[in-house]
């Protein structure tokens, strides 16, 4: 296993070798997991390419890591706790032996159709056990996952399936979520109707009764694995060989593949965990993201079983049937590490302090969150009413494209400051740098947060366009990973981030480009131009904000519905505007660009100081988008 550090000392230390000697540190940290052909060097790079290479020529399999190697020890060990959306529901639990016997059928069934080394696969499914089996089989047979989020539209579906030019969708019937039943079956039918060209086969996952349409490349995932053996030989993966895509958004329209490799990831997802959550033997962990975002990769499915954990998996979300749901799950299974997002706590938070009292939650030792930015007074109620004041809480700074947690406190071990999630695990090198690129060395400054050494879990490229990787995260400091975000460190070398400063938002702890809504708005036949903002949402942490030029005089919310709606429908739920506000114009300069930074302080109502506008194209149209604001 991977080392585990145990005090501050011990994470000075680490932090020193890893920076003076990052190659001996990390080859160290390797060698711990089941390569069946050890690396011949541990580290190439060029930020520039960029092209950077971790372990070369070590030849792997992560599930291997993940399953096999545990069986001697842990086999009879729960793997996968699984907890229904319906409490009344059986909780269904898989033995690391069972899961991979499962991973293993499912690999063996993925194959009967064709799927081979290289082949990417879609998934489009909710959080049921089969999830994380379908996830670890593709990484079984070295087919490449690629998860999107089951609150995608079809259109957005669609986008990422054609992106990928995957050759296999697997996804349920339907999704139970809170009291709604989400037919995801029929989304993937209306996925291929308008693209999907290279999907050969679907294989639909029974969740509930009901009835679904059926197409002749659909299979039942039970008649998929009905009868296939519960071995299977793991296909041998150079340590640069692709594990998954996951697309996220950025800050122009289109979304982008984030591509993370086999040997690197492996090591940095087992490492961080390990250390982050300070698991113990016998400790229940539970993360309540979604395995359709890169928390649920990370910190779900690889993380937590390459270390030998017990890892919770929940299908439902934290208001149903009532507020008290999340607290009363960490009773019912006497949850020992608790990781969420600050929208979820704000959300429970409002509902009221009786929720968490009516539970007994001495388990917990830890909290976590992750996503975004925890304000103070959320910070405080986590610690108090969730944490009793005696779980340290950790504030993990990370990013799809990073693979794993960056920045955080490490509980216990080194200190935490609310809204801080305060300092570099060992191997990640920050710096903060002003708009010019000069590294700003000294305490307590403000600028844009940059890595300046390669770590093992960094997103290797964008799928299909190199050229794009480049341009986002390499260019705009030569030499640097530029993340997109601002931050702040303090006094004693503590960072907090403070968000994007980019044409990213984040809404919920998921990031939309303010370009992607803007196309979608634009799609509306009686839409002229638009522009989106965030503005600070006391739940969501921002909401999304438009501004909409139209045709017609005819600006009442059932236009306002007719923007949302096709929002839904080229997106998903998820990038609903909070706020449409009809324009006659929007501020520009002269050559044309909007003005973001006056409409943002507009849609933050915080129009005192809204600087020089003069100097706009069309100046006059400040003071009426002005009078109009929500
Ligand atoms: C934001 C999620 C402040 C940040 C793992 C980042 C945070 C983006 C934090 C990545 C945090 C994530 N404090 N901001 N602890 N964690 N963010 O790719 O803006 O979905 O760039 O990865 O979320 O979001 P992503």
């Amino acid at each position: 296993m991977t080392t585990q550090i145990k005090s501050l000392e011990e994470y000075k230390e680490a932090y020193q070798r890893s920076v003076s000697d990052p190659e001996g540190f990390w080859k160290e940290q390797a060698e711990t997991f089941t390569w069946r052909q050890p690396f011949d060097k541990v580290l190439e790079w060029d930020f520039d390419g960029p092209d950077v290479k971790w372990f070369l020529n070590g030849k792997l399999n992560i599930t291997e890591n993940c399953l096999d190697r545990h069986i001697e020890e842990r086999g009879d060990q729960i793997a996968i706790l699984w907890e229904p959306n319906d409490p009344t529901h059986a909780v269904q639990q898989y033995t690391y032996k069972e899961l991979l016997a499962a991973v293993c059928r499912c690999a063996n069934g993925l194959k009967s159709k064709g799927i081979t080394k290289g082949d990417r696969v879609v998934f489009y499914m909710p959080m049921v056990p089969e999830l994380a089996i379908a996830v670890l089989a593709c990484a079984r047979i070295g087919a490449v996952h690629s998860v999107v989020f089951a609150g995608f539209s079809a259109q957005a579906l669609a986008d990422r399936v054609d992106d990928a030019q995957a050759k296999m969708i697997i996804c349920s019937d339907y999704n139970n979520r809170g009291s709604k039943l989400i037919p995801v079956k029929k989304i993937v039918d209306d996925a291929r109707a308008i693209g999907c060209d290279s999907v050969a086969s679907v294989i639909v996952h029974q969740n509930t009764s009901d009835e679904i349409a059926w197409t002749d490349k659909d299979t039942w995932w039970h008649d998929l694995i009905d009868g296939q053996a519960d071995s299977c030989e793991p296909e041998m993966m150079d340590s640069e060989d692709m594990l998954f895509i996951l697309y996220t958004s950025g800050s122009t329209g289109k979304p982008k593949g984030v591509v993370h490799t086999c040997g690197g990831y492996m090591v940095y997802t087992c490492y961080t965990f390990r250390n982050v959550f300070q698991y113990q033997d016998g400790d229940i962990y539970w993360c309540t993201a979604d395995i359709g975002w890169i928390t649920g990769h990370s910190y779900i499915v690889y993380g937590p079983l390459l270390a030998g954990a017990t890892s919770m998996m929940f299908e439902g979300v934290p208001t149903y049937p009532d507020a008290g749901r999340f607290w009363e799950i960490c009773e019912k299974h006497k949850v020992n590490q608790f990781y969420t997002a600050p929208t979820a706590i704000r959300a429970l938070m409002a509902r009221g302090d009786e929720w968490p009292a009516k539970y007994d939650l001495t388990s917990l030792k830890l909290l976590g969150s992750v996503g975004e930015p925890i304000n103070e007074e959320a910070w405080h109620w986590y610690n108090i009413h969730i944490g009793k004041e005696k779980s340290p809480i950790i504030d993990t700074w990370w990013q799809t494209e990073t693979g794993g947690i960056m920045i955080t406190p490490l509980p216990g071990i080194t200190d935490a400051k609310p809204t801080y999630a305060s300092y570099p695990m060992p191997g990640i090198q920050t710096c903060l740098l002003d708009s010019d690129g000069n590294e700003l060395p000294e305490k307590d400054v403000e600028g844009l947060l940059c890595i300046k050494f390669p770590w093992p879990s960094m997103v290797r490229t964008t799928y299909g366009d190199h050229e794009r990787c480049k341009l986002t995260y390499f260019s705009t400091f030569p030499g640097m990973y530029f993340t997109g975000d601002g931050a702040r460190r303090d006094a004693e070398g503590r960072i907090r981030v403070i968000g994007r400063v980019d044409d990213v938002i984040n809404v919920s702890g998921h990031r939309m480009g303010t370009a992607e809504v803007e196309n979608a708005i634009n799609e509306h036949p009686n839409v002229v131009e638009s522009a989106v903002v965030g503005y600070p949402h006391d739940i969501k942490g921002q909401g999304i904000y438009a501004y909409v030029i139209t045709q017609d005089l005819e600006t009442d919310d059932a236009f306002r519905k007719g923007i949302t709606d096709v929002v839904v429908k080229e997106i998903g739920p998820i990038a609903k505007p909070d706020k449409i506000q009809f324009v006659s114009g929007l501020p520009k300069t002269r050559s044309g660009k909007i003005m973001r930074r006056i409409l943002r302080k507009i849609a933050s109502k915080d129009t005192d100081n809204l600087g020089d506008t003069s100097t706009l194209l069309n100046p006059e149209v400040v003071e009426s988008v002005k009078s109009g604001a929500l």
